[in-house]
């Protein structure tokens, strides 16, 4: 017993230790050093998982750095679904990138600003700061000698009408405040004086298009809201909220193994979320959606609140890029890229993540094990141009395993094990899930934000307010 109390004890006096550490780090950064001509310049698109894995390796007593990104924070996106429910605040996963760039070798400039155009010829892009509030230089040209393209991805649409005027998407901050305010607006609307009953089921149908990843998470998400929550506060309405999931494909979460994917469908059966498979959306107006469902037949869904995660698409640079040097870029699906992660066609561009297709699915773990890899190269590029001799070897991807939250303090997990896979789930992976993601997190200050939320919200509940 004495031996654990010590333990107990140290455990405790280090993470004090840590913490504090951690703390007074960030807040006082060390001088650093100024760009230097004599450097070559890579410029850094994003400030994504890619970019950031990046800027954390690359060395930048032999570089000077640039990042371009029109915003000036990291999401944990993970967390997102959290935010949209208010189980976590939307701070809490964010971390500004200067927090990154100010504890460099190197002084690393950052402009908050979209990249709008890429010319590999002149090795130069044009940027435009796209904030509200601008000075007297609001577009400009940046040379680079390396870019480093990690733009990520946009919302897939497929073009279809209402999409982007009536949905919201899930991808960004501003995304998951949206959602949190909108379903809102939907409850209390549906409470007011002399509300038509139908449009009380209207209002309070809550409907998510896409049983990938960040549909089934958001609708756990929204499903533990409705239970623990706000049927508390709004006892009136508790019968009458409805949530469904829509999906083209015949199950959900294709990418998990078919156990997680039956539990994952029998978890949302008991919760009460209907899931409609072999079920597209072919139009979407402000107040239904129309989808061709199982037997081909046209229905009309109402909906209150619709969110819309059907995967992703090129952004408007990406495709910039792609049509400029469309002998080698053949993909309407992203950049295409080879083992070294070079854009084929553009001579010292890089791109890595989201705004790449590949062999590897568009995640985070992908984004970052790409970034570093790039670190490492520029390193060993660097130790080549000192005469020393160095081999770059091509990138090699680990998969860590797939993750998903699905509701009621669930969650699923495909582990890669031995030359095999094991699938687990339920509320010891939840526990597991949650240790995962605290321990990824990119500072001591999220995990700290992260841990308080969660605790705040068991506690008091998630607050109703409309924001
Ligand atoms: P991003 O992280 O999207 O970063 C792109 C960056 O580029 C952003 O900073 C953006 O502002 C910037 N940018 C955009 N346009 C421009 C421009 N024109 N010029 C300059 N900068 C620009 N993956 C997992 O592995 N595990 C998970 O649990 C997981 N959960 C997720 C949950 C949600 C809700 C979502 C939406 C995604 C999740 N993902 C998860 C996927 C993961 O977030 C992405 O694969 C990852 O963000 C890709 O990293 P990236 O660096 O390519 O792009
Ligand atoms: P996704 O591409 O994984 O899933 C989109 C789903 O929408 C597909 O199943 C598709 O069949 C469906 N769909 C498309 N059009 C439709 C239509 N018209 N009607 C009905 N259904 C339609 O997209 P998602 O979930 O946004 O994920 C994007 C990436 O981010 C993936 O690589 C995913 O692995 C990753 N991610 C990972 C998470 C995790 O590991 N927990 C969480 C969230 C995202």
């Amino acid at each position: 017993l004495r031996a654990l109390k010590r333990v107990v004890q140290l455990g405790t006096v280090g993470a004090i230790g840590y913490g504090a550490y951690e703390i007074y780090g960030k807040r006082h950064p060390l001088e650093q050093k100024p760009f230097d001509p004599k450097k070559r310049t890579v410029v850094v698109l994003g400030s994504g998982w890619g970019a950031v894995s990046f800027l954390k390796s690359i060395n930048t007593d032999d570089y000077n750095v640039m990042v371009v990104s029109p915003r000036n924070y990291f999401l944990f996106t993970p967390l997102l679904p959290s935010c949209t429910v208010g189980t976590i605040e939307l701070r809490s996963i964010m971390e500004p990138i200067r927090f990154i760039t100010q504890h460099k070798s190197r002084n690393v400039k950052f402009y908050e600003s979209e990249c709008t155009d890429i010319d590999p010829e002149s090795k130069t892009i044009s940027i435009t700061d796209v904030s509200d509030i601008k000075g007297s230089v609001s577009n400009t040209t940046v040379h680079y000698d390396y870019l480093v393209m990690a733009v990520g991805a946009d919302n897939q649409t497929f073009g279809m009408a209402g999409v982007r005027e009536f949905a919201c998407f899930l991808k960004e901050i501003w995304d998951a405040q949206k959602i949190r305010t909108r379903l809102m607006d939907c409850v209390e609307s549906a409470g007011f004086a002399k509300q038509a009953p139908e449009e009380v089921d209207r209002l309070l149908h809550m409907v998510v298009v896409g049983g990938g990843p960040t549909g089934v998470e958001y609708a756990a998400e929204l499903h533990d809201f409705l239970k623990d929550d706000l049927e508390v506060w709004y006892p009136e309405l508790a019968d009458k909220f409805r949530i469904t999931l829509v999906e083209a494909l015949p199950n959900v979460l294709p990418m998990f193994s078919s156990q997680l994917i039956q539990y994952t469908e029998s978890t949302f059966k008991q919760n009460k979320i209907e899931v409609l498979t072999k079920t597209m959306v072919k139009e979407v107006a402000d107040k239904e959606i129309k989808v061709m469902d199982a037997n081909k037949n046209l229905v009309s869904i109402p909906y209150g609140l619709l969110v819309w995660a059907t995967g992703n698409c090129p952004r408007p640079l990406t495709r910039k890029l792609m049509a400029r040097i469309k002998e080698a870029q053949t993909s309407p699906r992203g950049i295409l890229v080879d083992d070294y992660m070079r854009v084929a066609g553009a001579p010292d561009i890089y791109a890595i993540g989201d705004c790449t297709f590949s062999k590897y699915a568009p995640t985070a773990q992908v984004a970052t094990q790409q970034g570093l890899y790039l670190a490492s190269v520029f390193e060993n590029l660097a130790r080549i141009e000192e005469g020393q001799n160095k081999k770059i070897t091509p990138f090699e991807y680990s998969h860590q395993g797939s993750l998903a939250y699905i509701g009621s303090d669930k969650a699923i997990a495909d582990l890669p094990f031995l030359n095999g896979n094991v699938s687990v789930g339920g509320v010891a992976t939840y526990v597991f899930w949650r240790s995962v993601y605290i321990s990824n997190m990119f500072s001591f200050r999220n995990r700290f934000l992260v841990v308080g939320d969660w605790m705040k919200s068991k506690v008091f509940g998630r607050d109703v307010s409309r924001e």
